[in-house]
Formats: C-alpha cells, structure tokens, sequence
C-alpha cells in the first residue's frame, strides 16, 4: 500500500506505484483544480507541491504531477490548489496570493491560473527574503498562451509586498499560516508524515524510474501498465559530497540540488546561471544526474558537463565497477552497462588553482528548452601552457560526444588566437551531426565552432583578438 496525505487527507492506495499522480488527483480523488494540459512537463498546468520531511521539517518544492509516479509520493504530503485555501469550510476564502492574481487581472484563461498559484506558493514557502526576480525565476515552468505575464507578475509584486520578509529567529511556516498564505492544516504535516512507514514494498522491476521526467514522457502509457520500481526504493543516494578529495554525486541527487549545492558553488560558479537553463524548476526538482546520464540522449545537459570534467560513472550490479563516462556511450541509445546495473553515483576530481571550465548552450527557446548543441571545456593551465583539456559536445553526433582530437590538440600549448581557430576546426570536422527540426547539419557545425569561441572568450578574453575570429 502506498500511504501520503493529499492535502488535508490521509490516502492509502493499492494502485500500480506507476500511476500517474495526476491521474490519482484527478480520477481518484475527483481534484479538479490542478489540470492536465501538455502531459509532458511543459506547461505547467498540473504543478502541484510535494513535501517531504526533512529531520523535522517539511521541505515543499513544486513538481509537475503529469511526470510523477504515485510510488515517488509515498510518505510525502502533496498539496494541490484546492489545499492552499486558508479555511476547507469556507470555499470562498482565498490566499493572497489568489486575491493578488485575481485582483491584478492574472487569471486570464484561468486554466492555467491552479498551476500559476501553486508555483508562487512553492517560492513564498522557501524563500523568507522575496524578492521579484527570483518569485518572477520561481514560475518560469508555468506557461501562458493566451495572455501574457504582465498580470501574473504585478499579482506577484503584490503578494511580496503584503506578505514581505520573515525575520531568521522567527518561525517561517507559521507567518505564512498568520498571513493566510497556507492553512493551518500545514503546521500539524510533521508529526503526521513521521507517523507513515518510510519503506514501501519492492516490487519485480520492468523500469527503473529515477525523476521520471524522461520516462513518463517517452513511455508513460507502458508505465502505468508495467510493475516499475522507483530508484529511491534501492536506497541510491541523493547527496553531493566530498570523499577522498573528489566530488561525489548520488545517482538520486536532482539538477536542482546540485543548482543550490555549496560545493558546486564553490568550484563551479558560473554553472548557477547555466543551470537555470535546464527545464523548468519544477523539472530540475525531480529530474536526476543518473536518469540524464541513462536517458543518452546526446544533448543532456549534465552528461555534456560531467564529460567535459573527466567524470566516473560507478555501477552496482552483482558487482560494482567504474566506467569514464566518456566511455559509457557505445552508439545510439546504447550503453556499456548491463541491464541489472544502477548508476550509484559519479564523482570527478575537485578542480586545482589554474583550473578554468566553462558550459554553454544553444537552444531555440533560452529557457525551458532542450539544447540544439551544447558544450563544455575543462582545462588546467600550468606556466602559461594547457595541460590537461577536455572538451565535449552535444547534439552534434548520435551520442554525447568527447572532442578527443580538439582536446589533444591543445595539450602544451599556449592560449593563442590561432590555437582557438584550430581548435574550432578539429572540433567541426570530429563530429558527425544530423539535420533535424534543430536545425541543419552545417548550421549545427557553425554553432559548435561558435561554442568554441565562446569558450576562449569567457575564459581567456585578453588573450583572444575577436575580430581575427569572425
Ligand atoms: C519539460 C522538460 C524539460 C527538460 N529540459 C531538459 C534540459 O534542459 N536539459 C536536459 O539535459 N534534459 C532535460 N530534460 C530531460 C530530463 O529532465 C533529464 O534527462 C533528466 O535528467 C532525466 O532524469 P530522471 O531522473 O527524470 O530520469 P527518468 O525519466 O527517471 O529515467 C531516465 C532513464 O534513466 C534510467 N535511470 C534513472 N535512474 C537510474 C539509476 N540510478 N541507474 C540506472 N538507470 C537509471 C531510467 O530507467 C530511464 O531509462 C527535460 C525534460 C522535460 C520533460
Ligand atoms: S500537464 Fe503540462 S506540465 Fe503537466
Ligand atoms: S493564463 Fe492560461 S494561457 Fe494564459
């Protein structure tokens, strides 16, 4: 039996772990409120909170329920829009962020309105500073067809000047419930989610489903009819840490997480910015390292990163062995790994002094869009001269490609306008792209040789003469 309270009720269910939680939200339990519109992690419409305990606190994020699985919600409150009203009894009472959005004119078609609430709730909920930037960040995964955000913002700047900030020796949760931002029912979710069994029965495994933000789009329909097991159940990590002076990622940890990691702040600052290009917040809440890593495709963001840094892929089977990842990829979809085998973690050596890295990526939309090439370098600079490079390029070959010949041809050399043309040469002639609706062959060939460029220019702008580039 899968057990979660969905918002103010406690639900036990012996329905397939690989329903949809959208489907149970909204077949089972009759919540129309949150609605179904792409079905595919685009729109936004079906966003719903999921909260988990965390020592003894409650951690909401906002997930999109048309990519979930109800084996992923055990033990974990869920909230839909109809759970966000401040009183169950008196269905006309609104939060204020509802009154916000009503009054502004934000409701607009109002189909998407349910999906618009939840996502702003999410951001008030872990943010005790708001500001309009990060609220305005907060509901990048909800989309408006008909209107326009202007409403929707203004509701926004309205809901953070009423509700403002809260201060850090005061409780959080409960302003927001003084303020009527959350029921109160939220205050009691502790001590109700520590009262439900973590563990959940294992059942024979068809699929291995990680975020399911690649499954549920690809294969849903085999999903719900199969007997999957969720990867959290074989107790994969979801941590980033240190270990023996290298960075180690849990297979579970969420782009997410590694998005507000401290350590990957600390090494890798300019990925913050990049990060915030992979889908929406609502998919980097779920979508993990391994599943990207699995999944092949050959414009994954973090397979394109963790290329460029030289990383190790650790397998569990019947036995456990270390795979580079630049080695895991035999051909389309076709992996160096056996079927019984888990991506456990990956872990990469901590950077050193002169080490530069950078990540770029082109895609037709800026935000909540998958990449048409992508690329990362990583080198380490030693007396003036390159001496380790490692460079990978995505979307450009059936496979997440790393640039050997590019990358050799860096080796002890001098950071040169010429170095980089040669660069950009090699790396146009190693890859083998396709025409597609990302574009043609030829242009995806520029676009790396762009990306090349680019990669000089951020790391080394005095040293590179851009017009002898153009
Ligand atoms: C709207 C939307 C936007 C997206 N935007 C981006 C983007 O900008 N950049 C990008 O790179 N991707 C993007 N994606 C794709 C997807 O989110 C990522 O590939 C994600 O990292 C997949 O992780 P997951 O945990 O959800 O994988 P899942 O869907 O759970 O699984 C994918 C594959 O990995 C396998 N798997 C999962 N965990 C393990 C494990 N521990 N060991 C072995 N196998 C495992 C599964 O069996 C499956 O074969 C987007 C997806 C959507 C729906
Ligand atoms: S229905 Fe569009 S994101 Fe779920
Ligand atoms: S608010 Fe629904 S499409 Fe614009």
């Amino acid at each position: 039996m899968i057990e979660f309270i969905l918002n103010n009720q406690t639900i036990t269910t012996d329905l397939s772990p690989t329903t949809v939680l959208l489907d149970f939200i909204r077949k089972e339990s009759k919540l129309n409120g949150t609605k179904e519109g792409c079905r595919e992690g685009d729109c936004g419409a079906c966003t719903v909170l999921i909260g988990s305990l965390e020592k003894s606190k409650v951690v909401y994020k906002s997930v999109n329920s048309c990519l979930v699985p109800l084996s992923a919600v055990h033990a974990k409150h869920i909230a839909t829009v109809e759970g966000l009203t401040p009183s169950r009894n008196n269905t006309d009472d609104l939060s204020p962020i509802q009154n916000a959005i009503v009054d502004e004119g934000g409701t607009q078609c109002g189909f998407c309105t349910p999906g618009f609430v939840v996502s702003m709730t999410s951001y008030f909920l872990n943010e005790i500073n708001p500001n309009v930037k990060d609220a305005v960040n907060s509901i990048g995964g909800n989309i408006c067809r008909c209107t326009g955000y202007t409403g929707i913002v203004r509701a926004l700047k309205k809901t953070i000047a009423a509700i403002g900030e809260t201060k850090k020796d005061s409780n959080h949760y409960n302003r927001l419930i003084e303020a009527s931002l959350i029921p109160e029912y939220f205050f009691e979710m502790p001590k109700r989610l520590k009262l439900i069994k973590e563990d959940i029965p294992k059942s024979k495994a068809d699929f291995l489903i990680g975020g399911g933000t690649d499954l549920y789009v690809q294969r849903w329909e085999e999903l719900v009819q199969s007997n999957s097991e969720f990867v959290s159940s074989k107790k994969i990590s979801g941590e980033i840490k240190i270990v023996n002076s290298k960075i180690v990622f849990g297979g579970a940890c969420t782009i997410q997480q590694v998005l507000e990691s401290k350590i990957i702040k600390k090494y890798f600052p300019s990925l913050q910015n990049k990060l915030e290009l992979f889908g929406s917040l609502p998919i980097r809440n779920r979508a993990t390292i391994a599943g990207n890593i699995v999944n092949a495709s050959p414009i994954g963001d973090m397979t394109n990163i963790l290329t460029s840094l030289n990383a190790d892929v650790h397998l569990v089977g019947k036995t456990k062995r270390t795979i580079q990842l630049k080695n895991f990829y035999l051909g389309y979809k076709t992996l160096a790994k056996k079927k019984d085998e888990l991506v456990a973690s990956v872990s990469m050596n901590i950077p050193t002094n002169n080490f530069f890295f950078n990540y770029e990526k082109v895609s037709k939309r800026t935000y909540l869009d998958i990449a048409s090439v992508n690329s990362s370098i990583s080198l380490v600079m030693k007396k003036g001269k390159i001496e380790t490079a490692c460079i990978s390029a995505g979307g450009v070959a059936p496979i997440p490609l790393y640039l050997e010949k590019s990358s050799n041809l860096l080796l002890e050399k001098e950071i040169s306008t010429q170095l980089v043309k040669d660069c950009a040469e090699t790396a146009m002639q190693e890859i083998s792209p396709i025409s597609d609706a990302r574009g043609t062959a030829d242009y995806k060939r520029l676009l790396l040789r762009q990306l090349i460029y680019s990669h000089f220019l951020m790391l080394f702008p005095k040293k590179i003469n851009v017009g002898e580039l153009l």
